[in-house]
C-alpha cells in the first residue's frame, strides 16, 4: 500500500516537476536553515547536510551564490543578509510557506575585524557586532517560532576565540565572547520548549573569512604600518592569510554540527579543533581564567577544593551521580 502511494506521489511529482517534494514524500526530511553558507564552513554544513539526506535552506547574499547552490540536490537558497529585517522577515514567510517546518538553525554567518581595540573606528566595530552578534539575535529572534513548534535544535557557531582574546583580535573575540552567553542564556530559555542549543567553537579551519577582512581592509585603506600595534597586526594580518588555503577541514566542523543537530543528546558545546596546540591554547586559557578570578578574593577556594570542583564537573559530564 505505502510502495504504491509513494508510486503515484513520485508520477505526479515527475509530472508537475516538484522533484524536491518527491524526497519528502518518500523521506521524512528534517529542514535546517543555515546562515553564510556560501562559502566555508557554512558551505561545508549545507553540502554534509543536504548529502545526508537533510533538507537544506541556505542562506546567501549574492546572486551567483543562491544559483549555485539552488543547484545541489535537497538545498534551497534563500537571500538572507542578516543585518537586513527584511529580508530575515521574507526568510521566515519562504520557509513557513513551504510547509515542511523548520528543525534546525545554525547561526553561521560571521565576519572578522582585526584592529587594536584603541584604533579602530566605530564603523569597523559596528561592522563586526552586526554581523556577529546582532545576526543571530535577530534571526533567532524570527525563526524561534518555527524551531519551538517542532522542537528543534539551535547551533551557534562560536569559535575560540570565545574563550582566547589578545591584541589586535579584541573585536572579533568580543563577538565570540558574547556568543558563549547568548548560547547559555539561549539554551536555558529554549528548554522549557523541549529545544536543544549547541555552541560550536571551532579552532582554525580552511574558508574566506581571511580573504574577505583582508580586502575590506584594502578597501578601507588599512594596513598594518599605520598602527601603533604594526607587530601585533602583522601577525594577524599573516594569520588571515592562512586561511584560504591552510588550516583545518571545514567537514570536522560540519561534522560537529550535524551532531548538534541529530545526535540524541547534543552536547551544550562542541570545541572543534585541527590541531592539539589549538586545543591547549583554549583549555588552558579557561583554566588560567577561573585561577585569576579565584585568586586573592574574599572567598578563594584552595588547591584541594579547586581539584574536588573540577572532579564534579568532571563527573557531571559523564553521566556519574555526584556525592
Ligand atoms: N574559519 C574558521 O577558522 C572559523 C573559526 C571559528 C569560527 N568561525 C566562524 O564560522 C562562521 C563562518 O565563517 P567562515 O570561516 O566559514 O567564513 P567565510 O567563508 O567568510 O563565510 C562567512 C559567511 O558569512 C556570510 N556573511 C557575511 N556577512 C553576512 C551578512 N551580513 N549576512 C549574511 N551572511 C553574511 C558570508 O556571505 P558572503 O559570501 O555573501 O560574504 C559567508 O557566507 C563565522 O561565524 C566565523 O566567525 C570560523
Amino acid at each position: 500500500m505505502i510502495r504504491i502511494s509513494a508510486l503515484l506521489l513520485i508520477t505526479i511529482m515527475a509530472l508537475t516537476g516538484h522533484s524536491t517534494a518527491i524526497a519528502d514524500a518518500t523521506h521524512d526530511q528534517k529542514a535546517v536553515l543555515i546562515t553564510g553558507a556560501s562559502s566555508g564552513l557554512g558551505r561545508a554544513m549545507a553540502e554534509t547536510m543536504a548529502a545526508n539526506g537533510y533538507f537544506v535552506y541556505a542562506g546567501a547574499r549574492k546572486d551567483e551564490d543562491l544559483k549555485e547552490l539552488n543547484a545541489i540536490e535537497n538545498i534551497q537558497g534563500v537571500r538572507l543578509d542578516v543585518n537586513k529585517q527584511e529580508q530575515i522577515d521574507a526568510a521566515v514567510k519562504t520557509i513557513t510557506d513551504a510547509g515542511r517546518g523548520l528543525y534546525g538553525l545554525v547561526n553561521n554567518a560571521g565576519v572578522v575585524v582585526v584592529q587594536p581595540l584603541i584604533e579602530i573606528e566605530e564603523q569597523d566595530f559596528d561592522f563586526q557586532m552586526n554581523v556577529n552578534v546582532y545576526g543571530p539575535y535577530r534571526v533567532t529572534r524570527a525563526f524561534a517560532p518555527l524551531i519551538i513548534e517542532s522542537k528543534g535544535r539551535i547551533s551557534i557557531i562560536g569559535s575560540i576565540s570565545g574563550t582566547l582574546s589578545s591584541a589586535t583580535w579584541g573585536p572579533y573575540s568580543m563577538t565570540k565572547f558574547a556568543m558563549e552567553a547568548y548560547a547559555d542564556a539561549l539554551a536555558d530559555e529554549m528548554k522549557s520548549f523541549g529545544v536543544d542549543v549547541s555552541l560550536i567553537e571551532p579552532g582554525a579551519y580552511r574558508s574566506n573569512i581571511g580573504k574577505s577582512a583582508l580586502e575590506r581592509m584594502d578597501e578601507r585603506n588599512q594596513s598594518a604600518d599605520s598602527s601603533q600595534l604594526k607587530t601585533a597586526m602583522d601577525e594577524s594580518v599573516n594569520w588571515l592569510s592562512l586561511f584560504e588555503n591552510d588550516h583545518g577541514d571545514p567537514a570536522e566542523v560540519a561534522d560537529a554540527v550535524m551532531k548538534a543537530l541529530f545526535d540524541d543528546n547534543p552536547k551544550p558545546r562542541y570545541l572543534i579543533v585541527p590541531t592539539q596546540e589549538q586545543a591547549y591554547w583554549t583549555i588552558n586559557r579557561a583554566i588560567e581564567r577561573m585561577v585569576e578570578q579565584n585568586h586573592d578574593q574574599k572567598y578563594s577556594f584552595d588547591r584541594d577544593a579547586l581539584i574536588e570542583m573540577l572532579d564534579a564537573a568532571l563527573a557531571k559530564q559523564s553521566g556519574e551521580v555526584v556525592q
